[in-house]
């Protein structure tokens, strides 16, 4: 099964991904954790996204296609793959279509979380992440046993340098005018699926799962 999750930043596309990887056995590929990754090694790619991550704005697709297309060529991508956060932008749908040559359609759904904005700004500015594990928290709506560390490795909780609220807006501003437009793409090609993303990740889930279906 091949997967792209697209939604707004907050929209819980991390927190689905956690979910529908563990029910399927495939891989989950995160273009904001493949970035996030380059801008912790320092590579002179890392140095020259984190300008553009920093400032809520997309990163240039020529930077992001070859991390997705290295990491979609990957043994553990065989089975099938989730993209969480690619494409981003009609132009990285079209170059999604040239990445994979074994015959078989590069996607097979596309998942879109509807979330709205006020909503999302409140997630957002509670979400704390695991460095270590990649593991998602919120303060208030799914808080660690211990305050500030993983339940699973018991790393320190960090917050994201782009949530803060002016970063969060600017994003959801991006989203809308470049990220947005994909619904229709996509739509237009019988692959969408717009999911309520809105109640307890449990109900989310289960949405996706009757989708997916
Ligand atoms: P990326 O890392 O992809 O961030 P994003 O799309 O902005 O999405 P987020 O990770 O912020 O949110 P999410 O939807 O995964 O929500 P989560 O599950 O964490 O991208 C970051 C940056 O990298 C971009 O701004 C851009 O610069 C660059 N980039 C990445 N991909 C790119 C591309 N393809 N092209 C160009 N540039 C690219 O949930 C959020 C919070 O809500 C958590 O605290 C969680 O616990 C909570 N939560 C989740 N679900 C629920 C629920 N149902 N109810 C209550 N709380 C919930």
């Amino acid at each position: 099964m091949r997967i792209s999750l697209l939604g707004p930043p907050g929209s819980g596309k991390g927190t689905q991904a956690d979910a529908i990887r563990g029910r399927y056995g495939i891989a989950h590929v995160s273009s904001g954790d493949l970035l996030r990754a380059a801008v912790r090694e320092g590579s002179e790619l890392g140095v020259e996204a984190q300008r553009y991550m920093d400032a809520g704005q997309l990163v240039p697709s020529r930077l992001v296609v070859d991390l997705v297309r290295e990491r979609v060529s990957s043994d553990d991508c065989a089975e099938g793959y989730l993209l969480d956060g690619f494409p981003r932008a009609i132009d990285q749908a079209e170059m999604l279509c040239g990445m994979l040559d074994d015959g078989e359609p590069v996607l097979d759904h596309v998942v879109a979380l509807e979330v709205p904005e006020d909503e999302v700004v409140r997630r957002l500015s509670g979400r704390r992440n695991c460095p270590e594990c990649a593991a998602i928290y919120h303060v208030e709506f799914s808080p660690p046993a211990t305050d500030g560390v993983c339940d699973h490795c018991g790393s320190a909780l960090e917050q994201r340098d782009d949530d803060r609220e002016e970063t969060i807006r600017q994003r959801l501003a991006v989203y809308r005018e470049a990220t947005a437009p994909l619904l229709e793409y996509y739509d237009e090609r019988g692959l969408l699926r717009r999911i309520d993303g809105t109640g307890p990740p449990q109900d989310v889930e289960a949405r996706v799962g009757a989708a997916l279906e």
